[in-house]
């Protein structure tokens, strides 16, 4: 249980070395120089009545409410005590009589501006004014503000209508305050300043911006302007049907991979809000619409709460016992390893589970099956990355922590857009940004990272898709021979063989900016003046996304990265760094965790019989020495016939994989395929069985974020099929004969610590103990390590690698003369399974296809007018959307919704090292469309059969 109240000191902390020394009602108190008298006497126990000031938000002093005395002011007028800054040997008085006089006038102010209806309030109990009211003795009777001797002055702003247009919160304008909370968190926390005060005096108004209503609004519905609000005024639409919640529990958001910790605040053992945590470490209190509002799916009609069974994909789903689901599925494996070898069955794991789940998955897989066949959805979307920081840093994981940018002054954005899929670390990297560290973003699309209120990126490289490669090849190629390179680095800190070979190498001219512009579509000077920008940077950081990993060359692109960095210096050390911004929740965890086929827990070569050898005394097992299959060999294997069976926790790869109809063709040949999910998905409806999975409210372990942190997952209620999801993995692989006897979540992250060495010291005690913890967490870094490779790289010396740029084999031609490149957006999360059941769907839950207006105009095309989108895989009918954020001869959609099946143009073209597909580039021909395409018809077709349950 976590408290449900956080304390707020009013103004936020200052960072200085320097204390000094005051009193504050009598009591001595020392504290950092720079620190307000708020802040200095909330943090010794002291309380100032306050309405305009939070611990988040920069100190504005409009309420006046917390006016001090003491003993050196001068003149007739009190100072604010949340502008006001504590000097060395002050001597402050909180509260006496005259300063009560003062306030409670302010209050009755206030209140003369406010409705009194307390009583019918849903903020009642939970309201700032109200409280301070109640501390000036200006509450009546069932706490109800009183009136007072200002309340028969007219008022124009009661009376107006509440704006209940955002699908989440109401907005009401009657019980505002005019604090300005809303619109500075809106500002200074979120950064899209969609808020703004109208008017002067008694006619102040909050407007989110010139807009009618919220909705319409710029607002992105973070919901930062709620959490700040001191009244009813913004509230979420739960709170109103709900009430006030009771009680709270910490835990993790089962989103995107910044893992931002929340408080699931419960009134009657049900949730009713989540409020982003203050103490969370990777979010310090802010969230995205996703997190914070988006959890209706897990209490969905279409939720799966019961296990089924069929024989056919063409029969109907049966529902079944635990017991039958189980054997069922156990019986069927056992029977087609028999019949076709160990080799014939495999498992995926799930990088939406917590790390205990993903484990004992991959721990089934290489006991009860006998094989290493399994793989993880990173396989489709980071594996460049584990491959290319293992090769050149000795680590698969990102550099730094979160706060680490704002200490950055070139931030280089490549293949991302934190803004729509890490918008809390965008949030961060944005105030970075307003604070005056510089920006580059190399991306196709003019995305909200390249300009944005009070941010424009000082150099946008609308880079060609594909030609990631030559650009960080030219950016290091200037490094290089303008000798902007950290020598004394290199010489300290890496291999110098292997950096004289690459220097060889990058000095070539091929590599310079005027020789890549055909290649990149770029102009030379921007890419040279962008380079000098980042290789002259005091702290560089590096942080990109799938725009990188997501191709041919996608390894090759990582550790163009790590050589830049090291190159220039810039790893080891706070503000710089290579970070991948990894997209699902646990995604890192899964990886962590074993599932690759070629790795046990702890990134360790299943080929290394000493490592091995470890994990087979702990399982009593004799694991096998050579990798298994990734999951793209296992639908080729099973098109073959060879592969016949899959366990499949929680990803949907017909919606996700590359070229759908190559892999819808792969789960048709299976004999057994178990899905564990919360949803029939569209990979469910080829599926033999279906285990019912838990969602994160119900879930009970530990999530680890894109900085490597481990977060705690903490049960908000009962798992809604009556089974947790380790209990299930183990429940299976005591069908198949192999003993498991796990008795909590706990107890697996015991295992995971004795078996792999940079979870060491993790346990679930420390981990509430502290919070969170990043690994490697182990005897040297007992309380976990934000900044990897200090001094000194994992591997020892840093390795450079040659970076040759080979382009891909996919190519625009006549036929299909527009390169395609995918994404996601804001409102919806990969493939949609989960906020397609939400009100998310306000905001749309289509994907579309962007196009620029002249590729447009010449095919015919219109705004908004349904288009058929086809390549030489497949074709796929969706919206036009026409814009110049996208450039000429580049197409863009995203993979959110299966009706559209975006998937099903993509090629199997995969990255040399990893196999993780090249889903962002994709050679296709748009054309205006009348109807849905022929495969889409036909698939919905069949689909509806597939999903058909038998009535009990
Ligand atoms: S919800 Fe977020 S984006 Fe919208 S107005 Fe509030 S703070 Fe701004
Ligand atoms: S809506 Fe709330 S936070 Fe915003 S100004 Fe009004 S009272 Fe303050
Ligand atoms: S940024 Fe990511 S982790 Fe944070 S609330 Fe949003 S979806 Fe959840
Ligand atoms: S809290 Fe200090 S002026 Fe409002």
């Amino acid at each position: 249980m976590s408290s449900l109240k956080e304390i707020d000191h009013g103004t936020p902390a200052v960072a200085s070395t320097k204390t000094l020394s005051a009193k504050i009602n009598g009591v001595s108190i020392t504290v950092t120089e720079g620190t307000s008298i708020m802040r200095a006497a909330s943090l010794n126990g002291i309380e100032i009545p306050k309405l305009c000031a939070s611990d988040n938000l920069e100190s504005f002093g409009s309420c006046r409410l917390c006016i001090v005395d003491h003993k050196d002011r001068t003149g007739f007028g009190y100072p604010s005590s949340c502008t006001t800054p504590i000097t060395e040997g002050m001597d402050v008085t909180t509260h006496n009589e005259k300063l009560t006089h003062l306030r409670k006038n302010l209050m009755e102010l206030y209140i003369s501006d406010h409705p009194l209806d307390c009583n019918t309030c849903s903020a009642d109990g939970d309201c700032e004014l109200q409280d301070q009211a109640s501390e000036l003795n200006l509450l009546g009777a069932n706490n109800i503000l009183k009136p007072t001797r200002f309340n028969s002055i007219k008022n124009d702003h009661l009376g107006q209508p509440i704006d209940s247009s955002n699908p989440y919160f109401n907005f009401d304008p009657e019980k505002c305050i005019v604090c300005s909370r809303c619109v500075r968190a809106c500002n200074e926390v979120q950064g899209t300043y969609a808020l703004s005060l109208h008017d002067r005096s008694y006619d102040t108004q909050i407007k989110p911006g010139i807009a009618e209503n919220f909705l319409e609004s710029e607002c992105v519905s973070c919901g930062a302007c709620v959490q700040s609000c001191p009244t009813g005024s913004l509230i979420e639409k739960t709170v109103v049907e709900k009430g006030i919640p009771d009680k709270a529990v910490l835990t993790t958001c089962g989103y995107c991979g910044v893992g931002c910790s929340f408080k699931a605040e419960l009134k009657n053992d049900e949730v009713v809000r989540m409020t982003p945590s203050k103490d969370g470490k990777a979010n310090h209190g802010h969230s995205c619409v996703k997190g914070r509002f988006a959890w209706g799916y897990t209490n969905h009609v279409d939720r799966i709460t019961k296990p089924m069974i069929r024989e056919k994909i063409t029969d109907s789903w049966q529902e079944v016992s635990w017991d039958r689901a189980v054997s069922f599925a156990a019986d069927k494996l056992t029977k087609i390893q028999k019949e076709y070898g160990k080799q014939s069955i495999g498992g995926i794991t799930s990088a939406r589970t917590t790390n205990e789940e993903a484990f004992i998955v991959q721990k089934l897989i290489r006991t009860a099956f006998g094989n290493n066949n399994v793989d993880t959805c990173a396989r489709v979307c980071h594996s460049p990355t584990g491959y290319g920081l293992k090769q050149t840093f000795g680590t698969s994981a990102g550099t730094q922590n979160f706060d680490s940018v704002l200490e950055s002054d070139v931030i280089f954005v490549i293949g991302a857009n934190p803004v729509v899929a890490h918008p809390v670390f965008a949030s961060q990297i944005k105030k970075r940004i307003r604070q005056g560290a510089k920006l580059i973003v190399a991306d196709p699309r003019r995305t909200e990272m390249v300009e944005s209120p009070h941010i424009k990126a000082d150099y946008h490289l609308p880079l060609l898709p594909g030609s990631n490669v030559p650009l960080i090849n030219a950016f290091s190629h200037i490094a290089v021979t303008e000798n902007l390179i950290d020598q004394n680095y290199i010489d300290q800190r890496c291999d110098i063989e292997t950096f004289n070979d690459w220097k060889e190498f990058i000095s070539l001219d091929i590599h310079a900016p005027e020789n890549i512009e055909i290649a990149t579509g770029l102009n030379a000077t921007q890419i040279r003046e962008a380079a000098r920008l980042y290789a002259s940077g005091k702290n560089s950081a590096i942080y990109y996304g799938l725009g990188v990993t997501e191709h041919s060359q996608g390894s090759t692109m990582v550790m163009g990265m790590a050589n830049l960095a090291m190159a220039t210096g810039n790893v080891g050390s706070v503000g710089c760094g290579v970070n991948p911004l990894r997209g699902q929740n646990n995604v890192q965890g899964s990886c962590d965790m074993g599932s690759f086929p070629h790795e046990l827990a702890g990134y360790q070569p299943i080929e290394n019989d000493t490592l091995r050898g470890a994990f087979e005394k702990k399982w009593q097992v004799t694991i096998q020495n050579k990798p298994g299959m990734r999951s793209l060999n296992m639908f080729d294997a099973a098109i073959a016939g060879k592969f016949k069976g899959i366990y499949i926790q929680g990803e949907d790869f017909v919606q996700s994989e590359p070229n759908i109809q190559h892999v819808e063709e792969a789960f048709k040949s299976m004999e057994c395929v178990i899905v564990q999910d919360l949803f029939l998905t569209e990979t469910a409806s080829y599926a033999h069985v279906f285990f019912p999975a838990t969602s994160f409210l119900e879930k009970d372990g530990t999530f680890t974020n894109a900085e490597r942190r481990i977060n705690r997952v903490r049960p908000i209620m009962e798992p809604i099929s009556g089974k947790h999801e380790w209990e299930i993995t183990q429940d299976l692989a005591l069908a198949m004969g192999y003993q498991m006897n796990y008795s909590s979540s706990s107890e697996i992250m015991d295992e995971i610590s004795q078996l792999a060495p940079t979870f060491k010291g993790v346990s679930f005690d420390k981990l509430d103990k502290l919070g969170s913890v990043q690994w490697p967490c182990n005897d040297e870094a007992p309380e976990g390590t934000p900044i990897m490779h200090i001094g000194e790289f994992v591997k020892g010396k840093g390795t450079f690698i040659l970076t040759e740029y080979v382009p891909t084999t996919e190519r625009a031609n006549r036929k299909y003369p527009l390169l395609l490149t995918t994404g996601r957006n804001l409102t919806q999360y990969n493939v949609g399974t989960q906020t397609r059941r939400t009100a998310n769907i306000i905001w749309g839950e289509d994907d579309v296809l962007e196009i620029h207006p002249a590729d447009a105009s010449t095919r015919g095309i219109n705004n908004e007018t349904l288009v058929l989108l086809r390549s030489r895989k497949g074709e796929t009918t969706l919206k036009a959307v026409i814009t110049e954020n996208i450039p000429l001869g580049v197409v863009y959609t995203t993979f959110h919704n299966p009706e559209t099946g975006a998937n099903v143009v993509t090629t199997e073209n995969s990255d040399w090292a990893t196999n993780c597909p090249e889903y962002k580039v994709t050679a296709v021909e748009v054309e205006p469309a009348e109807h849905r395409s022929e495969w889409q018809i036909n698939r919905a077709k069949e689909l509806a059969q597939f999903r058909q349950i038998k009535s009990t």
